[in-house]
């Protein structure tokens, strides 16, 4: 159990792990490139790192050197088969897009388990278009749930809509169609983090991006190379709500992913008249990037509505602890995906505040949580990364501080979370 003592106040400059969602997809395809690639600034938290050990048993070779991973890349003709079951723990990230990649592999055998959160986690959503596009892939309860069983097969393109706005879905299908005998079309309804197409690019494969719809075409050769991992925007986060509701802070944060897939949180703020402001932008590798600079603000309310809840879907939990401190509260409605990440999260944002003498209202899609006291108490985080991160601004905006049980789950994205916020953190 950790404490998690009241702050006054935050400043200065900061600066954060690499972004998760681009440092997976950089282990992936500098593992299919040939040749090496460089990979500097990478999220070393757990979930990254157990994308890293899978690329490694499929035969690419990794060493360290200070900040930078360097990765020899085998080739996509190159994957072996592995000789045990893969382990992909926490990270749906890697079971989805991995069983994309593995389920073209032809003529190899790849079974993929997780954690006791990830075995609960939804996989027909990749299983049905990768059955589609002619893969062989099952799992417990007809391929609902890992441990997933696949038998690399030649897949045929297809054209997909995906019911539920998913990048993971998007990125297992591009990962599939690299392989496959014709090109696979993806239709988005709502436009998802899009860091796989971005880097696919970066490495010399072929995608069409026309808006929502994303063309990937078969490709014999990718090619390594140097790739530098912004900072994480979901990580970024926390710290621009910390600072926002506190009195007498400004910080800044450098080099953060700026991808506008990933940064609606930002309009969110601005609309309720956050002081949020962007410098130094830039764009490598088509990823954009920058500093943010925060200061505190005087907000009253957040509404995020039914088409918003997937824009921000990482960053809901933390804008269910805002509500305790803002006039009018937070309602967020559309936010059913929640129900099925690393937790339930619907259900463990509104009971813990609830714990913590805070009124929270569950509803099947999301939640209202209304402006009230938080009393020292102790949070659940269900081994939940982010329910841990957001309760400890919770806990830091706090009158007396909170008691938080399983904190160690930070480690999953974001490990120096508590050295950061020291840092930037006083009184
Ligand atoms: C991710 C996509 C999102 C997100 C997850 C990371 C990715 O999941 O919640 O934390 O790296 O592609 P969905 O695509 O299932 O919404």
């Amino acid at each position: 159990m950790v404490m998690i003592e009241p702050i006054k106040g935050v400043c200065g400059e900061i600066s954060l792990p690499g972004d998760k969602s681009i440092t997976h997809r950089s282990f992936i395809f500098s593992s299919i490139a040939e040749g090496f690639s460089f990979i500097k600034n990478p999220n070393t938290g757990e979930d990254a790192l157990r994308t890293l050990k899978i690329m490694q048993k499929i035969g690419a070779e990794i060493s360290f050197e200070d900040k930078t991973i360097k990765i020899k890349g085998i080739g996509i003709s190159g994957i072996k088969e592995p000789d045990d079951v893969l382990n992909a723990g926490n990270s749906g990230t890697t079971i989805r897009l991995l069983s994309g990649l593995f389920s073209g592999i032809t003529g190899k055998l790849f079974v993929i388990t997780g954690d006791s959160s990830l075995r609960k986690r939804p996989m027909r959503r990749i299983v049905e278009p990768i059955r589609l596009m002619g893969g062989f892939i099952t799992g417990r309860r007809n391929g609902e749930f890992p441990p997933l069983v696949i038998v690399g097969r030649r897949l045929k393109g297809i054209e997909y809509e995906p019911e539920k706005p998913s990048a993971q879905v998007k990125s297992a299908l591009i990962l599939a169609g690299l392989n496959a005998e014709s090109k696979t079309t993806i239709l988005e309804r709502v436009k998802t983090r899009d860091h796989t197409e971005i880097m696919l690019k970066a490495f010399g494969g072929k995608v069409s991006i026309e808006d929502k719809k994303i063309t990937v075409f078969p490709v014999e050769k990718l090619y390594g190379r140097e790739i530098i991992i912004p900072g994480d925007f979901s990580s970024a986060s926390y710290f621009i709500v910390l600072t926002l509701l506190l009195s007498n802070s400004e910080l800044v944060i450098k080099n953060v992913s700026l991808n506008p897939t990933r940064i609606y949180l930002i309009h969110v703020l601005r609309r309720e008249g956050a002081s949020i402001e962007i410098l130094n932008e830039k764009v490598k590798n088509g990823e954009r990037f920058g500093d943010i600079y925060i200061k505190s603000s005087n907000l009253s309310k957040i509404y995020i509505s039914r088409n918003e809840a997937p824009l921000l879907i990482d960053e809901l939990p933390l804008i269910g602890i805002m509500g305790t401190f803002l006039e009018e509260g937070v309602k967020v409605e559309g936010a059913e995906e929640l129900r099925v990440k690393e937790s339930d999260r619907i259900k463990l944002v509104v009971e813990n505040l609830r714990n913590l003498g805070v009124l929270a209202y569950e509803f099947s899609d999301g939640f209202y949580v209304k402006r009230g006291n938080v009393k020292r108490g102790v949070v659940k985080t269900g081994f939940d990364h982010r329910i841990a991160l957001s309760f400890s601004i919770l806990g830091f905006l706090s009158k007396e501080g909170i008691y938080l049980e399983e904190a160690e789950s930070i480690k999953i994205s974001f490990p120096n979370f508590f050295d950061i916020a020291r840092r930037a953190g006083y009184g």
